[in-house]
């Protein structure tokens, strides 16, 4: 299996860059600012150095909000043919907060209640007569507690409204949520959370983040707290990053999804070896995704090739290799179409020592 890491390559991203080569037969190592991608009609070319990217069966995207577009692209060319754990639509809501809490609200996620308007003035308006302060405003592209404005009073929403007007900032009005100054930091991949921290603000700062001074320690979540988190990656659209998580009064609420998080400050706090827990977890959905993709591609071969199943005692028999989906066994539609099962039927299903017979049970 080759396996490839397009990042600025941080220290972290060396780490799972590391981390990986401990599983895939070999990986690649490239620098985005490298990278450059070609557009065409139907067809989209990643260039590294001018020179068109191999094929490989895993990519891990990495790259902070300025790329943006750059990465959203790359997820966009190369997401049906190989494992990429963020989709091409992943990047676009993970580097915008405001598109951020709109995929955690349908996601169903638990969230702070937020406001969108339609301008300042109707902002304002909205603030004079309804909110609890303190308030949260949030602005679409800001990490590292940047983005993040704090606002105790009408008199102060009032006047960071007015800078944001000036410099012509979308924005988003969130409820302030009382967590004593602290908040979880999860790694999730996949359907499991592989470390989680709590940061505190320091003194006299309102932002948790490491970066805005935060200090990190372990701690151990909930089974609420990580059904959130996974919750809130998947809303997203994606199966490796960081979400953010106040817990206050009314349980854990979502604030944020990061998809390149650092890894050193949460290995330090947690002891946990987050690289290569994301390094093996890319590994594992690689080899299910190509073997899917090649399942998918046999059974497609076999009809172009007119291969016909062979009919014994009225059974039709195949003869092929299985996918295997982690533990549970995928079986494409092409050996199935003529059963006539549906989601919704009940099964009798009958095995032995190489063997497996599945019949559906008759309505009533
Ligand atoms: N609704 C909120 N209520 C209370 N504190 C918040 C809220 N949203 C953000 N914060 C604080 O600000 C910090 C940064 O917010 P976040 O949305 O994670 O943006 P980023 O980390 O990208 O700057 C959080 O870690 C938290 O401490
Ligand atoms: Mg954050």
């Amino acid at each position: 299996m080759k396996g490839c890491i397009i990042s600025q390559q941080s220290l972290s991203s060396r780490w799972i860059e590391a981390a990986m080569k401990n599983y895939f037969d070999s990986v690649d190592s490239f620098n985005l600012k490298d990278i450059e991608e070609c557009l065409e009609q139907g067809k989209m070319t990643i260039m590294h150095k001018g020179k068109a990217l191999e094929r490989y069966d895993c990519v891990y995207i990495r790259g902070s909000f300025r790329y943006a577009n750059l990465l959203e692209s790359i997820a966009a060319a190369i997401e049906d043919e190989c494992y990429t754990p963020i989709t091409s639509r992943g990047f676009t809501i993970g580097h915008d907060k405001i598109l951020n809490m709109i995929a955690f609200a349908l996601g169903k996620v638990p969230i702070p209640r937020s406001y969108l308007f339609s301008n300042v003035k109707k902002a304002k308006e909205f603030l004079e007569k309804n909110a609890n302060y303190p308030i949260i405003i949030k602005i679409p592209n800001g990490t590292q507690g940047k983005g993040v404005l704090y606002a105790d009073s009408y008199a102060s929403a009032s006047s960071v409204l007015d800078t944001l007007s000036a410099l012509r900032q979308p924005f988003l009005v969130q409820e302030y949520v009382e967590s004593g100054n602290s908040d979880l930091r999860v790694i999730v991949a996949g359907k499991k959370v592989v470390a989680a921290m709590m940061r505190r603000a320091k003194i006299g700062e309102k932002r948790a983040n490491i970066h805005a001074g935060g200090e990190g320690e372990p701690v151990l979540i909930d089974d609420k707290t990580k059904e959130v988190a996974v919750k809130a990656a998947k809303s997203m659209g994606a199966s490796i990053c960081a979400i953010d998580i106040l817990y206050g009064a009314k349980g854990p609420v979502a604030i944020e999804g990061n998809l390149s998080p650092g890894l050193q400050g949460i290995t330090r706090a947690t002891k946990i070896d987050v690289a290569d827990e994301i390094a093996r977890f890319l590994f594992e959905e690689s080899k299910n995704f190509m073997e899917n993709k090649n399942g998918t591609a046999t059974s497609k071969l076999f009809k172009e090739l007119g291969i016909t199943p062979v009919k014994a005692n009225q059974k039709t028999s195949f003869v092929s290799s299985l996918n295997f989906k982690g533990n549970n066994l995928l079986i494409p539609k092409e050996i199935f179409k003529e059963c006539n099962f549906n989601s919704d039927d009940e099964f009798e299903i009958f095995t032995d020592k190489g063997y497996l017979e599945i019949k559906k049970l008759p309505k009533d």
